[in-house]
């Protein structure tokens, strides 16, 4: 039995977000705009902004690809986008009438010149229409091959210039930001050749979540936790990722990728460098960032012989998720029948600094899982004498942070049972966005980065170094596991991973969290 001692924000007040800033003038170019992302994410996202009144009238959006659409097309599309992927129904909204008039597109080749100077054409009048001021955001979401070409046509068009000087041009770039070390370096020396990185704006929208940004004010707002955050104190920690989806319509993709480099390497490593950095001076982008790096820098590097005692594999078979049943991995669309892709990872990693020697951080991802949860567990070392008839039986205290579903943190603790006899129990302490903070709506991630972007702040987005110091550390591995291919266990899907997931912890003593 868990006794729920909930929290409350103080009594009877409505919270209301402190006043945001909203964003300046600024004409946004989508490059990859008939696409799935900006269909799903970044249109809804946009949208929500505007109807907030981040996003003032100042403002227009210029898709960019290869379909021959029209603006009407476009905006059809982005309409039917928003009524799927927001909660807002839109059918004959007046905001909608207003948003739909800033929504404009154009078609042509990533790598042909003239494009570009269509598209100067067509930012131009933009300006002229929308008093956009000259301001520029360029965002990438198209595959990840086409990075460098645009990044290259934008630099000898001049589009990467102010056209004067008080605008801004930036360039906000989509996952995977290379695929190992090598490609990371050339993907950030082309990038830097055309634009300064203080103008760069890399993706990984993990840091737009609202549950991954609250561990930093739970971290730096809270002077009670600072004392016991470290190895004297902690015994472990567990990060979690899973989800039910599988691969869906992304099989060419994942085939290429796997688990490992699609969300350990990038989304996970943020997590995990967000719980393990140390204060950084001020809360501004470098000295955040700053902290961050070193974090990475720290993570003991795994030798690739080694990858068999800290690495373990896994890929799903068929199965059933949510009552129905789910085809094995090999079956999925665009992926070879005799694929070793893994779609699981567990790993144990050590960091090396002051703060954490000798605490190992578990990180766990997998796709058709059980359940979807994400998950930052701290596991504190037990009290030091047991006074209490079945107290070695409690389980230790845990600060689990949940990132998603179900957002909130909670503390385990023991306490005793009422009644004539010192019998104790595990209870959690909760907090739940949900009910805690009832009348505020939670943003999407991107509507939060599109947002900071479109500001300049850059705290929430990874810097050049960052991401070439995460590939670094993940190199070794990959070369490790290229030496052992098939050392990929399977599981079916609707499991949590295969057996060898639980003999991986438990010989250090240890147990994954039950979800
Ligand atoms: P899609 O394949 O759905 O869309 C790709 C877009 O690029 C389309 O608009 C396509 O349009 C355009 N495109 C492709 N090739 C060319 C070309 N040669 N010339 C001009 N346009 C081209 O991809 P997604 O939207 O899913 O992903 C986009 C980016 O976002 C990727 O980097 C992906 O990794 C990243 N991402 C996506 C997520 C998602 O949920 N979808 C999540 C996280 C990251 P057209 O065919 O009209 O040319
Ligand atoms: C993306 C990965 O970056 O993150 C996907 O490419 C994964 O494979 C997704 O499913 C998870 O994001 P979220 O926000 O659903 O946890």
């Amino acid at each position: 039995m868990a006794l729920d001692v909930s929290v409350s924000t103080r009594d009877g007040e409505i919270i209301q977000p402190a006043q945001q800033r909203p964003a300046p003038p600024c004409a946004i170019v989508i490059f990859g705009a008939s696409g799935d992302l900006t269909h799903r994410k970044l249109i809804p996202a946009l949208f929500d902004l505007f109807q907030a009144g981040l996003v003032t009238k100042h403002f227009a959006v210029l898709g960019f690809a290869r379909s021959p659409l029209s603006n009407d097309d476009f905006r059809r599309t982005a309409r039917d986008g928003i009524s799927h992927y927001t909660a807002d129904a839109v059918a004959s909204d007046k905001s909608w009438e207003e948003f739909s008039k800033c929504l404009h597109y154009i078609s042509g080749q990533f790598n042909e010149p003239a494009s570009y100077q269509l598209l100067r054409e067509r930012l131009e009048k933009i300006d002229a229409g929308h008093g956009t001021q000259c301001n520029r955001l360029f965002y990438l979401a198209t595959p990840p091959e086409l990075f460098e070409v645009i990044t290259g046509q934008l630099g000898a068009a001049g589009l990467n210039q102010r056209p004067d000087e008080h605008a801004f041009v930036r360039l906000v770039i989509e996952k995977p930001f290379g695929v190992d070390l090598e490609t990371a370096r050339h993907l950030n020396g082309s990038v830097q050749h055309a634009f300064k990185e203080s103008q760069v704006f890399r993706i990984d929208h993990y840091l737009g979540k609202e549950t991954v940004q609250n561990i930093l004010a739970f971290r730096l707002a809270n002077g009670i936790f600072e004392p016991i955050w470290n190895r004297n104190f902690i015994d472990h920690v567990q990060l979690t990722v899973a989800e039910t989806v599988g691969v869906e319509r992304r099989g060419g993709y994942y085939e290429q990728i796997g688990a490992f480099r699609d969300v350990v390497e990038n989304h996970m490593l943020q997590l995990l460098s967000i719980v393990a950095m140390e204060p950084p001076v001020v809360f501004e982008a470098e000295p955040v960032r700053d902290e961050k790096l070193k974090v990475l820098k720290a993570l003991r590097r795994i030798p690739p012989e080694q990858t068999g005692e800290f690495t373990l594999r896994g890929q799903y078979t068929s199965g059933s998720v949510d009552g129905r049943p789910v085809s094995s991995y090999r079956g999925e669309e665009k992926v070879a029948p005799d694929s070793w892709t893994e779609t699981f990872v567990v790993m144990r990693l050590q960091i090396d600094n002051w703060r954490w020697a000798g605490t190992p951080f578990y990180l766990r991802h997998g796709k058709r899982m059980p359940k979807r949860a994400t998950e930052i567990a701290i596991q504190f070392k037990r009290a030091p004498q047991m006074f209490f008839p079945g107290e070695e039986r409690l389980e230790p205290n845990v600060l689990a942070m949940r990132i998603q579903p179900d957002e909130g943190i909670s503390l385990r603790f023991g306490a005793k049972v009422p009644g004539p006899t010192m019998q104790l129990q595990e209870v959690d302490m909760n907090f739940m966005y949900g009910s805690s903070f009832r009348d505020v709506e939670q943003s999407d991630a991107y509507e939060r980065l599109l947002l900071d972007a479109m500001l300049g702040d850059r705290t929430l987005f990874t810097r050049a170094d960052e991401v070439e110091q995460a590939w670094a550390w993940a190199q070794d591995i990959q070369a490790g596991w290229s030496d052992r291919p098939n050392n990929v266990h399977f599981y079916p899907a609707g499991t949590w991973g295969p057996g060898w997931a639980d003999a991986f912890i438990e010989r250090d003593g240890r147990q994954w969290r039950k979800m």
